[in-house]
């Protein structure tokens, strides 16, 4: 089964479209078994609510990929959840293949790119590495943060056509051509999402971040087409994280 399918199924079985983003803020490195004490706590107690678990460099950079990292990645899946990898992968072909190479032998099932390096000798290595290991790739289409339309926002010239485009719109047509497994649309701008979703309609998820603390509503968010709610720190930082995951997925339930 491919990752979108195995994606769905989780997603069904568990009820919730919440991909939990295990983020803490910045501790000494010394206190590198607090941090990964913290996330197996926090993991343990969200895992009921939600359908996946996103790791950044949040994780990666204290815990290391194969000690702490792989730990967590090991039990995301003990508790039937997807792990994904937000490493929003940016550089020439042969590394980007190295660096997916890694984050799957780690154990993550998808990882992010950012489309922003192309296809050929950019994100065609990583799609290759993925489909013949059965992992996903999710790019990026339209960030979360105000920045955001300096790039993703940005007007540009389709050198196939010739005409006039928005960069998010040519990035949604490419995710679709090249059988992404998802793309990655900021809760905070659910007009884009509904832009998007036209495009992609069911062929491809949208992955939502910014929900909370960033702005974002996930009601709104999954009415214009979300399939999936990224969530951090409204999750990891709130006093009780299993009830503030319970509460919002609850609030999804009839949407
Ligand atoms: P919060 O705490 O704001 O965290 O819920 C959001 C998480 O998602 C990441 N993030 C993004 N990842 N595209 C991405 O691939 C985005 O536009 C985006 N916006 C936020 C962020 O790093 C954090 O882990």
């Amino acid at each position: 089964m491919s990752f979108k399918a195995k994606m769905h199924e989780t997603a069904k079985s568990k009820n919730s479209p919440i991909v939990l983003a295990l983020d803490f803020p910045y501790e000494s490195p010394e206190n590198r078994t607090k941090i990964l004490n913290r996330a197996q706590n926090v993991l343990e107690a969200v895992a009921p609510y939600v359908c996946g678990v996103k790791i950044n460099h949040h994780l990666i950079l204290p815990l290391g990929t194969f000690e702490g990292v792989q730990k967590l990645v090991k039990q995301i899946h003990e508790n039937g959840l997807m792990a994904i990898m937000d490493a929003k992968v940016n550089d020439i072909g042969a590394t980007n293949q190295v660096i997916a190479d890694y984050y799957f032998a780690a154990g993550f099932d998808a990882i992010i790119a950012n489309p922003f390096i192309g296809w050929g000798e950019g994100l065609r290595p990583i799609f290759e590495v993925s489909k013949r290991l059965g992992k996903g790739v999710i790019l990026l289409c339209y960030m979360s943060h105000k920045g955001a339309s300096e790039g993703y926002g940005q007007t540009i010239i389709d050198p196939e056509t010739g005409q006039k485009t928005l960069q998010y719109i040519s990035f949604a047509k490419k995710a679709l051509k090249w059988s992404a497994d998802g793309v990655v649309v900021g809760a905070t701008y659910p007009q884009k999402i509904a832009e998007i979703k036209q495009i992609l309609d069911e062929k491809v998820p949208i992955y939502s971040p910014g929900v909370g603390i960033q702005g974002g509503s996930a009601v709104t968010a999954v009415k214009a087409g979300a399939s999936y709610l990224i969530v951090g720190r409204e999750i990891t930082q709130a006093e009780d994280p299993a009830k503030a995951a319970s509460k919002l997925s609850d609030s999804l339930k009839h949407t």
